[in-house]
């Protein structure tokens, strides 16, 4: 039976999913399967992006069948020759004998290579820039050689905006019923897999991917459709910084990976006591046990962080094999741009760490620090300086201090404390007499460097704007991606006029103005007074020159996305009889089956006029 989805109204995806491929590409495992995606537009005339691999052609046939209906297939538009796209090329020109293969020439030639049908009489040679009018649609060809086979070209519709970007933007995991990567949580559930699949599958390519952005950069894209994985139509900057990070080879984030190989445990207490003394530094660490952990993961996460320890045994006289595989992988993925560190075991004669050197200088740009730490069997007492010095040599190739917050009690100004600003959520606190309040927002910016000023937006219905109209006077408090979601509970779902939003919290910090601030989950903490402020209808915004600025921590700072996705709990599946409404203005869902008379969203404090029916 037939299994298709609707991208538009005349484009379908008829591809399929394989779950019970072990190995893609008979190397990198698929635990949650693959998906192998081609896309029908019916136009005018019909066109075909790619087909698929021949473990699922008996799915895809059936689905281009009933896409199809009685119309005819008038082209086979080939982006990529790798046989899990092309496998079914030949069955197609079988059954429908008048479709045209639109191609370019390089494609052309491993067509005939993987094939033995006649294909010259029925083949359309297309060059960069080239169209094809299919009615309505108007089809562009954009080369993009290497990423990741030499024939590469990606499609452009000018029509529909989308772009047919083949193997680029493509992720590992079967697609379980949904297409659009906005309707999963793609960042917490599958971004590790697209991180995987770039890593591995075109990782080795960043110039010629960097090339295909480029050229990308000049097309209005509203939809992304790869030939694995979600197709895109949200979200897509998102994606798109990502590919930006991974093709400059550019850390996604400041930690350390250390992958070891230890074949009694010596080696691997050397790597876990090196982790700890990184973490009691404020450094994030991952471990990877390389004879457990699959090499195109480690290889992942070398993408993924900026700096790398490999803590390995010597084995026959060389590296043991299992990690020897992973620096070989690493060398031929191209990695670049990281700070690494060796640690070498061996019971007589320690070489790995040399062994390792010499293979990892074949990568550009590495700092590699100089002093490998050696064991001879296992750490001795004497040799925990030298652990503690590695820990330092890494430390201090970090681009700033970590974990030495500032001191809010005192009024000092660090300018990166307003670097923690983004469109996220921050607690706004004030102060009249001796009652201390405050309440969530989701609007603070700078707004000029020299006055060092900011701007926050507060509904005028808070008790804490009313405070900071008589007052003059906030602090705001810069959440980070580690507040829980009480902390939205505690300052979002009441009003300060009746309860003590502080009540139990266990601390009384305040800043040199004496206004309280909360010292956890804030990366960040602004005193501010105010130096005008402007009538916003609902909210009031507050104008104030920056008194103070203290910086608390390097986590990150929750965004408004990063709220939504990892913090708001995901609401039950609703009962039948139960109703939701979203929040117009910043999302809060509301479940029951009405809204009750003169609610306000316990977030932005909107009214029930600016809720609507999920
Ligand atoms: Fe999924 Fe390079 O092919």
């Amino acid at each position: 039976m037939y299994c298709v989805k609707k991208v538009t109204d005349d484009l379908i995806w008829v591809g399929a999913n394989d779950r019970r491929l072990a190995m893609f590409e008979g190397v990198y495992s698929v635990p949650d399967g693959v998906s192998y995606n081609s896309y029908l537009l019916m136009d005018e005339k019909t066109v075909l992006f790619d087909t698929v691999d021949k473990a699922v052609r008996h799915r895809f046939m059936e689905n281009i069948a009933e896409v199809l209906g009685k119309r005819k297939l008038d082209y086979l538009l080939v982006q990529h020759m790798e046989p899990d796209h092309s496998a079914v090329i030949e069955e197609l020109a079988v059954k429908y004998p008048e479709m045209k293969i639109v191609c370019n020439s390089a494609t052309l030639t491993f067509i005939k290579q993987y094939n033995n049908f006649d294909i010259d009489s029925r083949v359309i040679i297309v060059n960069e820039k080239e169209t094809l009018n299919t009615g309505k649609h108007t089809l562009h060809f954009v080369m993009a050689p290497m990423v990741h086979w030499p024939e590469v070209m990606v499609v452009y519709d000018s029509t529909d905006k989308t772009l047919f970007s083949a193997d680029a933007f493509g992720c590992f995991g079967a697609l379980n019923g949904a297409l659009f990567a906005d309707e999963v949580n793609f960042d917490k559930d599958y971004m590790d897999e697209s991180r995987r699949y770039y890593a591995n599958i075109v990782g080795k390519y960043g110039t010629q991917v960097r090339t295909l952005m480029e050229k990308a950069s000049a097309l209005e894209i509203e939809r992304i459709c790869p030939l694995h994985g979600f197709v895109w139509r949200k979200n897509i900057p998102n994606i798109v910084a990502k590919y930006v990070l991974w093709s400059h080879y550019t850390p996604e984030e400041y930690g350390v990976m250390i992958a070891y190989a230890s074949v009694y445990g010596n080696t691997e207490n050397a790597a876990e006591i090196l982790a700890c003394r990184l973490r009691d530094n404020g450094i994030k660490t991952v471990m990877y046990d390389v004879s457990v952990t699959p090499s195109s993961e480690i290889v992942a996460a070398a993408f993924r962080w900026s700096h790398l320890v490999f803590a390995s045994t010597t084995y026959n006289a060389g590296i043991f094999i299992s990690m020897e595989a992973l620096i070989s992988d690493l060398v031929a993925h191209n990695l670049q741009s990281r700070t690494v560190a060796i640690i070498e075991n061996g019971t007589w004669a320690p070489t790995s760490g040399r062994l390792i050197r010499e293979k990892l200088q074949q990568c550009t740009n590495l700092n590699i620090i100089d002093n490998t730490l050696r064991i001879k069997s296992g750490l001795k007492a004497n040799q925990v300086s030298e652990i503690a010095a590695m820990a330092d040599a890494i430390l201090s190739t970090f681009p700033k201090p970590v974990s030495v917050p500032d001191n809010p009690a005192v009024g000092t100004v660090n300018p990166a404390a307003l670097r923690k600003l983004s469109y996220g959520l921050f607690v706004l606190t004030a102060q009249d007499g001796n009652k201390d309040n405050g309440c969530i927002i989701n609007t603070a910016a700078q707004i000029t460097e020299s006055p060092m000023r900011i701007a926050v937006t507060v509904n005028k219905a808070n008790y804490t704007c009313e405070m900071i109209g008589k007052t003059g006077q906030f602090n705001v408090s810069i959440l980070d991606t580690s507040v829980p979601f009480r902390i939205f509970e505690q300052f979002g779902f009441r009003s300060g006029r009746e309860s003590d939003k502080f009540a139990g919290c266990g601390y009384d910090t305040r800043t040199a103005n004496g206004i309280r601030y909360l010292p956890k989950h804030t990366n960040g903490v602004l005193s501010a007074k105010v130096v005008e402020s402007v009538d916003c209808g609902t909210h009031r915004m507050f104008i104030a020159d920056v008194m103070q600025a203290s910086v608390l921590s390097q986590e990150p700072s929750v965004t408004y996305q990063y709220y939504f996705d990892h913090i708001k709990p995901k609401p039950q599946i609703p009962e039948k009889h139960k109703q939701e409404f979203v929040c117009k203005i910043c999302g809060y869902i509301y479940e029951g089956s009405a809204l009750p008379d003169g609610y306000v969203c316990p977030l932005c404090k909107h009214g029930v006029e600016d809720f609507e029916p999920v």
